[in-house]
C-alpha cells in the first residue's frame, strides 16, 4: 500500500465560473474564464492510499464514511471515470481516500475546490511514485483537478494568489487541445495583495437544501435566454477590466467590478427556469451594507454566505458591521494565500 498526503487551499472567485460548454461538458470545459483568490487558512487535507487491484473506491470525508449512494461519492466516482479516459491504468488500483476540511463543508463555499485539487494532486503524486506517470507540471495538474470539479483547477497553482482559469476553447481544434488549454495559473502571488483582507461571513445556520452548482449551472446554460451574452460581456469586457485594475493596484475599481460580477452571477441564477435563489435576507443585508463602500467588496457563490474583501486599514470596521448582521461568532478574517503543499500523514 502506498500512501500520499496533500493539503490544498480553497479559492473564491471574483469572476465566476457558471456553466460548461455544451460540446465539452464531459471535460468540464467552462463557458467563460474565471479568476479567483486563493484563501489562506481554509484547506482540505487529503490522504490517499493506493493498492493494486480491480478498481474500488472508499471515501471518508471529515471522518465520516461516504456511501456509494451519496452525491459526494458520485463526484469522486465520476472523477475516476474521467481520469481513466486519459490514464487507463487508473482502473488498476484500489483507492482509499480520507479528506478533512478545516472549514464547514456545507458552508456554501466551493469546498469541492480544495478537496478535488488535493485529490488530483495526491493521485498524480501516487502514480508518479508507482512509475505510472511522469511528474506532471502545474498546468497538467490543474487540468487533472478540473476533471474533478471545475473550480478545483484554480486551487492547484503552487504559488496561489490571484489565479486565472482559461476557458481554453477559443484557439483549440481537437477535444484534446481544448482540454489542454483549459488550465489555471497564478497571475499574481499573495504578497501582491498585502494590505488586503478577506472576511468570511457565515449566514447559514446549518446544512440547508440548495441547488448544487453542477446541476444549477446546467439549468442556467439551458434556460437563461441571454446566457451567452452574459458570458461574452464577462469574457471580453469585465475580465480585461478586472485584470487592468489589478495590474494598476486600483483596488477601488477591483472592488467595484467584483461586486458587479457577483450581482451579475446571481441575476443569472435568478433568471434560470426554475429560478435558483442562493441569497437570503441576511445576504442582501450584507449587499446593501457593503455596496456603497469604495474600499470593500462582497462576493457570493452557490449559497447565502458572503466573502468580503476589504483594505486592511478598514477591515476591522467592515468585520464589525458584518458581525452586526450575522452574529459575533460567524465571521472569519483571513487573507490571500499560497498554493497546495505536501501534507504529513
Ligand atoms: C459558484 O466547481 O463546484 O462557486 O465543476 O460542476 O464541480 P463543478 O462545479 P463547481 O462550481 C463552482 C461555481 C461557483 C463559482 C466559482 O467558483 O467560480
Amino acid at each position: 500500500v502506498l500512501a500520499v498526503g496533500v493539503e490544498s487551499p480553497t479559492n473564491i472567485a471574483l469572476i465566476k465560473y457558471w456553466g460548461k460548454h455544451p460540446k465539452y461538458e464531459h471535460l468540464l470545459i467552462p463557458t467563460k474564464s474565471s479568476i479567483s483568490f486563493t484563501i489562506a487558512g481554509l484547506h482540505a487535507k487529503t490522504l490517499l492510499k493506493v493498492e493494486s487491484g480491480k478498481r474500488e473506491i472508499t471515501f471518508h470525508l471529515n471522518g465520516k464514511k461516504i456511501k456509494e449512494t451519496q452525491s459526494e461519492f458520485d463526484y469522486v466516482r465520476d472523477f475516476f471515470d474521467k481520469i481513466s479516459g486519459t490514464y487507463k491504468f487508473a482502473n488498476d488500483y484500489r483507492y482509499e481516500i480520507s479528506s478533512e476540511n478545516d472549514f464547514p463543508t456545507a458552508s456554501g463555499f466551493a469546498s469541492s475546490a480544495a478537496g478535488f485539487s488535493a485529490l488530483a494532486l495526491a493521485f498524480a503524486k501516487a502514480m508518479a511514485k508507482l512509475d505510472r506517470l511522469p511528474e506532471l507540471n502545474e498546468r497538467q495538474l490543474s487540468v487533472l483537478a478540473r476533471l474533478g470539479s471545475g473550480s478545483a483547477a484554480r486551487s492547484v497553482p503552487s504559488r496561489g494568489g490571484l489565479v486565472i482559469w482559461h476557458r481554453g476553447f477559443d484557439n483549440a481544434g481537437s477535444e484534446a487541445e481544448v482540454s489542454d488549454l483549459s488550465y489555471a495559473e497564478t497571475l499574481y502571488e499573495p504578497s501582491y495583495f498585502d494590505g488586503l483582507s478577506v472576511i468570511y461571513a457565515k449566514v447559514e445556520s446549518e446544512r440547508e437544501k440548495k441547488t448544487k452548482s453542477r446541476a444549477g449551472m446546467r439549468e442556467s446554460v439551458r434556460s437563461v435566454y441571454d446566457y451567452w451574452q452574459w458570458v461574452d460581456y464577462e469574457e471580453k469586457t469585465l475580465l480585461p477590466a478586472m485584470l487592468n485594475a489589478v495590474r494598476e493596484k486600483d483596488w477601488v475599481q477591483m472592488f467595484k467590478l467584483t461586486k458587479q460580477a457577483s450581482n451579475n452571477f446571481h441575476a443569472v441564477c435568478w433568471r434560470t427556469d426554475p429560478p435558483i435563489i442562493y441569497l437570503n435576507d441576511k445576504s442582501t443585508e450584507i449587499i446593501s451594507t457593503i455596496q456603497p463602500l469604495a474600499y470593500a467588496a462582497y462576493t457570493f457563490d452557490a449559497g447565502p454566505n458572503a466573502v468580503v474583501f476589504a483594505l486592511r486599514r478598514q477591515a476591522e470596521d467592515v468585520e464589525e458591521s458584518l458581525k452586526a448582521i450575522v452574529g459575533k461568532e460567524n465571521t472569519y478574517r483571513t487573507e490571500v494565500g499560497g498554493g497546495p503543499k505536501d501534507a504529513e500523514l
